[in-house]
């Protein structure tokens, strides 16, 4: 079980520093994982238009790159911050995206039925969530048979020395302060095995696992 102990305070100015900072990753966080999403629905014969849902989707940032490479998609996001979803919003109204479906919602407790899904994005909160095992379960039960989940985080197992060195590229990106914050929720990241192994015994099949500094894996219904 995972649980950060900063999820319950995102208050306006908290958010609105967290949509600063990580706009600045647009190109090097949200762009290339959107364009890894878009081509792993390529890649497992996902046909028609599918719906998208981003869990813990906060400011909504890789739901507007996915839409930007892929217009066609019908987009939800689940998050259990109010603040987030306003932001989120605002800003979709701003860009004029408005097929967007915003839900409040716990990870843990997904406010879809089963089997309506056709492809689940995570990226950077699974170990933020206050029980990881069974947010995985209810993403298996809203998926689709054939579809997709795709999660991003930060990766437990990966050796700390080697975790340093991508430390000062951040610094120098979101700067130190947010690098900081970025490094304290250090003792929550999951070890991207145990994180296969809830996958696996649910039933996923075809599981891939990128052992990055930022783990990816995917997995099919
Ligand atoms: C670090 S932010 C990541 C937001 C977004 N995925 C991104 O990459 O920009 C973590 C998000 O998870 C949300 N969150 C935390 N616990 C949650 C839960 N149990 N269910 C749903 N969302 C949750 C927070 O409100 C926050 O928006």
């Amino acid at each position: 079980m995972s649980q950060s102990n900063e999820n319950n305070i995102w208050t306006r100015e908290r958010v609105e520093k967290y949509v600063q900072s990580t706009e600045k990753l647009i190109n090097f966080r949200y762009n290339p994982f959107a364009r890894q999403i878009i081509n792993s629905i390529d890649k497992f014969g996902i046909e028609g238009i599918p719906k998208i849902l981003d869990i813990g989707c906060g400011p909504g940032l890789l739901l507007f790159e996915i839409k930007k490479i892929f217009p066609e998609g019908k987009l939800i996001g689940v998050d259990s911050s109010e603040q987030m979803l306003k932001i989120a919003k605002e800003k979709a109204e701003q860009n004029n995206i408005d097929e967007l479906e915003l839900m409040k919602g716990l990870a843990e407790d997904i406010p879809l039925p089963n089997d309506d899904i056709e492809v689940v994005v995570c990226l950077n909160c699974l170990h933020d969530f206050k029980d990881a095992q069974q947010t995985i379960e209810q993403v298996y039960r809203v998926l689709r048979s054939g579809g997709i989940f795709i999660l991003k985080d930060k990766n437990g197992d990966y050796p700390r020395w080697k975790m340093r060195l991508h430390f000062i590229p951040l610094i120098l990106r979101i700067g130190l302060k947010r690098a900081r914050a970025y490094l304290r929720s250090e003792p929550f990241w999951l070890e991207p095995h145990e994180v296969y192994n809830w996958m696996d015994q649910l039933g996923f099949q075809e599981i891939s696992v990128s052992n990055k500094p930022d783990y990816v894996i995917i997995g099919k219904k």
